[in-house]
């Protein structure tokens, strides 16, 4: 079996990262050795060496993880002297390994250079959308030529990921598509711990119809969308869970001013981030996502259908991979509140179609997303090289 090691800049509670640790966790628990170094500190790092698997972390300076895809030219220069270090750590990290894997963008600049060095296999994984407005022209350019002159191979987390890459300029040759993978059976909350009473109570709610929304607070999440759709529904109430990164905390202090201002303050609750996702979500009656951007992937859709909810979600990117309008839950367009409200509220009065929905995007998702099937997929990639 080939020695993989993984590579990544961030260990905080990201879809990209949950996606590693739940690959590298199930890795293990199947006797592969997929050790991870990270570029940062984060509880990522603890928590993978709890659950008994290989995690370290060899830090990059700060002008490089200050790094942004909007980043000048002169910002990415300046990074370029603080690389030398890691790379020569990374190079040392690297001994014994067959395949290196970069699973961010920040790694796949240094450990590319570094696998290069070490000429070692180097894949990375994408999980973003190279057309993406937020990624600056030189970012873009800088991505799609390590793409195709560093890497061995990339693998990407949607098609829509590998076509969006693909028009930026990548060889389509050499991308195979490998979806995010969940552990359902782990990952489902024993019945004690779904008690949807007591998870209203907390959150200081009624006992009324309930829509969630999860995920990172900022602006392309669009929870404001959410917002304005729960004003035209009378007599739903929302849980919003996630939190804001530094970057995006205006646009939270703006939606909780939207709360406010719309005399929402009763109906509409902010948990904050939240380890216990799974429990929260089979609370709610509807998951809903808001992502007024295309949306790479979207696990938390996947989440959602899995545990039997209906869900209902922003048209785009990756997440028509996962949902069939009608068949396994209900798909509106990008940032209109007025489509969503509509939706939310079919969903409510038509409980028989919301529950057929509901089913039929579970039994879909735990068809097509499962932890086996990720890894599977992945060692094809590692194997073919
Ligand atoms: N998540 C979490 N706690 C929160 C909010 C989100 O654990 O308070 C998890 C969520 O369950 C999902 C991930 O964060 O697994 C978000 O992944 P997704 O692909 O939906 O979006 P991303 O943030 O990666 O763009
Ligand atoms: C990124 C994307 C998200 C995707 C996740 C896991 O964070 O924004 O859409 O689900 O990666 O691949």
């Amino acid at each position: 079996m080939k020695k993989i090691l993984f590579v990544t800049h961030a260990a905080h509670y990201g879809g990209a990262e949950l996606f590693l640790r739940d690959i590298v966790v199930h890795a293990k628990q199947t006797g592969r050795h997929w050790p991870v170094v990270f570029l940062d500190d984060g509880p990522l790092v603890q928590d993978l060496i709890d659950a008994g698997s290989d995690a370290r972390t060899v830090k990059a300076g700060a002008q490089i993880l200050r790094l942004k895809r909007g980043s000048s030219i002169r910002a990415v220069v300046s990074a370029l002297i603080g690389i030398f270090a890691v790379v020569g750590a990374l190079i040392r990290a690297f001994r014994g390994v067959d395949v290196v894997c970069a699973n961010s963008q920040k790694s796949l600049f240094l450990a590319g250079l570094a696998a290069r060095l070490a000429r070692k296999p180097f894949v990375w994984i994408l999980h973003d959308l190279v057309t993406d407005s937020s990624f600056s022209p030189t970012m873009r350019r800088a991505l799609v030529f390590f793409a195709n002159h560093m890497t061995s191979h990339v693998v990407t987390n949607s098609l829509a990921a590998r076509d969006a890459l693909i028009e930026c300029g990548g060889r389509a040759d050499s991308i195979s598509v490998v979806y995010n993978g969940f552990d359902f059976a782990a990952d489902v909350p024993a019945a004690s711990d779904t008690d949807r009473g007591s998870v209203l109570q907390e959150a200081g709610l009624p006992d009324l119809p309930t829509v969630g929304l999860f995920g990172r607070i900022a602006t392309w999440k669009g929870q404001h969308v959410l917002i304005e759709a729960v004003e035209r529904v009378p007599g739903l109430q929302a849980l919003v869970v996630g939190d804001a990164t530094y970057q995006d905390s205006a646009y939270f202090d703006r939606i909780r001013a939207l709360v406010e201002q719309k005399h929402l303050s009763d109906r509409v609750k902010f948990l904050g981030f939240r380890k216990d996702v799974r429990r929260l979500m089979a609370a709610v009656d509807i998951v809903a996502h808001t992502s007024i951007d295309p949306e790479p992937f979207g696990r938390v859709i996947v989440e959602g259908l899995a545990l039997g909810r209906p869900v209902v979600a922003t048209r785009g990117g990756g997440v028509g991979e996962i949902i069939d309008h009608g068949t396994t839950g209900l798909l509106y367009p990008p940032g209109d509140g007025v489509a969503l409200a509509e939706a939310l509220r079919s969903l409510l009065s038509d409980r028989a179609m919301a529950a057929r929905l509901a089913a039929d995007g579970r039994s879909t998702v735990t068809a097509r997303f499962s932890i086996e099937r990720s890894v599977q997929d992945l060692d094809r990639v590692f194997d073919g090289l």
